[in-house]
């Protein structure tokens, strides 16, 4: 089994350049299906989740076509096919396949999709919102049918304001007749990036960003070209580890309003950094502050980053509380990070204490998953001694050149197969 091995307590310094986002890039690929011919993304990340996105569009008789973090994907002969289980258990994003093949065909078969096991993680709001829009869905066992004989706009609250829920509702309503208006949206810089594709290839959106978007259906689209924007979780993930071994570390990239509740608590906890252009400048902070932090959707603090700032924490002066407010089950790393000598204690499902400053100690430990396996690498970064992540699979889903840009700046990490 692959492992990452890391020797601790290297001085990071030199340049990150940050890659495209994770959670944009997969859903800009599957919503280039809705293109009659061709489309292009830029900025596409290097990572497992979209080795898998490119076999299903390929599956769909798609042609894809990859160069120097560019992907071409010409859907003209794009054939509406059943998703096979052992694509889309790969990984969550494979249920923008639902949305996007509810607009161009009516209809779409698809398992249950997969992704990191950090909750329950039901799909209801999507599948409400297939449903407001006329569709019929049906399941049966872990297999998704969803037919609609024409798809028709209308106002639709959403119960929550899911992430997936609203790029999903964003690509079926393109397929709708009339206008779709979707109500409590989720406001992440990844719905702005989906919808600008959708303008870009000719759909009508207004209002992406803000708790109301608005969706002119419009099927004779073409010719979509987007820019990933950059991860802003890939982002935040090295700033914290810059604000614990960095020397004038440069992470280049950021789109700083992105970023601004992680930003916020760093300064509360003490951190220095200085933001020039798109360059964010970081080193070690000798005098880390415990703090409360409680995830949100955006603005609010990530989730996705509620694992990375765990380790951050286990070197303040005191006690820290994290609140986690969106998934039941992301307290999973901390069973390791205990391992390597943090005091961290589950309060109840969705409370930890975290108690410093301590000096983590190398061990083998196991990635549960892609945050959890972020906040052990850091660990690993810190540790005296040597960390042996095994499970880092995981870990390569969401950080594109992990090994590579980590070395670059200093730290001693080897992929070993
Ligand atoms: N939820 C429901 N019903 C739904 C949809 C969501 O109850 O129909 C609940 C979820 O169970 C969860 C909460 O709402 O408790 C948030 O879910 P959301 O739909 O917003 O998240 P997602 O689309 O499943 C995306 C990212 C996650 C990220 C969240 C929140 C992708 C592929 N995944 O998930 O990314 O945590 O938004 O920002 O875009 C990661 O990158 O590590 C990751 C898990």
């Amino acid at each position: 089994m692959a492992k990452i091995v890391i020797k601790g307590q290297k001085e990071l310094s030199g340049e990150i350049n940050i890659s495209g986002a994770k959670n944009s890039a997969v859903a800009l690929i599957p919503a280039a299906t809705l293109c009659k011919t061709k489309s292009t993304i830029y900025n596409v990340p290097e990572i497992r989740d979209i080795d898998y996105l490119i076999k299903i569009m390929e599956h769909l008789n798609c042609k894809v076509e990859e160069k120097d973090g560019a992907i071409t994907i010409d859907s003209s002969k794009l054939k509406n096919k059943p998703i096979p289980e052992e694509l889309s258990v790969q990984m969550r994003a494979s249920y923008y396949f639902m949305g996007a093949l509810l607009a161009k065909f009516g209809k779409v078969e698809m398992s249950f999709p997969g992704g990191c096991n950090i909750g329950a993680r039901p799909i209801d709001i999507h599948i409400k919102g297939f449903e407001e829009l006329g569709a019929k869905v049906e399941i049966i066992k872990n297999r998704y049918i969803i037919k609609a004989k024409k798809l028709v706009g209308k106002k639709i609250y959403f119960d929550f304001p899911s992430v997936g829920a609203t790029i999903n509702l964003m690509l079926a309503a393109s397929g709708a007749e009339g206008t779709t208006i979707l109500e409590n949206a989720a406001m992440e810089p990844e719905i702005v990036n989906v919808a600008s594709f959708l303008i870009n290839m000719g759909v009508n959106v207004r209002g992406a960003g803000t708790k109301t978007i608005e969706i002119d259906g419009n099927k004779n689209v073409d010719n979509g070209v987007v820019d990933v924007f950059p991860d802003r979780i890939e982002c935040g993930t090295y700033i914290i580890l810059g604000a614990l071994v960095g020397k004038n570390l440069k992470i280049k990239g950021i789109i700083k309003e992105h970023i601004g509740a992680l930003l916020m608590k760093l300064t509360e906890i003490g951190v220095d950094y200085k933001i020039e252009g798109d360059t964010l400048t970081i080193s070690k902070c000798n005098d880390i502050k415990p703090v409360n932090v409680k995830t949100q959707v955006f603005p609010g603090f990530p989730t996705d980053l509620q694992q990375p700032i765990t380790t951050l924490l286990t070197q303040a002066k005191g006690t820290s509380y994290i609140e986690e407010t969106l998934y039941e089950n992301r307290f999973k790393n901390t069973y390791d990070l205990n391992r390597m000598n943090a005091i961290t204690n589950i309060l109840t499902l969705n409370k930890l204490e975290i108690r410093g400053p301590r000096q983590l100690k190398g061990t083998k430990v196991i990635a549960t998953d892609l945050r959890g396996g972020a906040s052990l690498f850091i660990a690993g970064l810190i540790a005296s001694g040597t960390t042996e992540i095994e499970n880092c699979e995981v870990i390569l889903r969401g950080y594109s050149y992990i090994v590579e840009k980590l070395t670059k700046v200093g730290a001693d990490i080897k992929y070993i197969e």
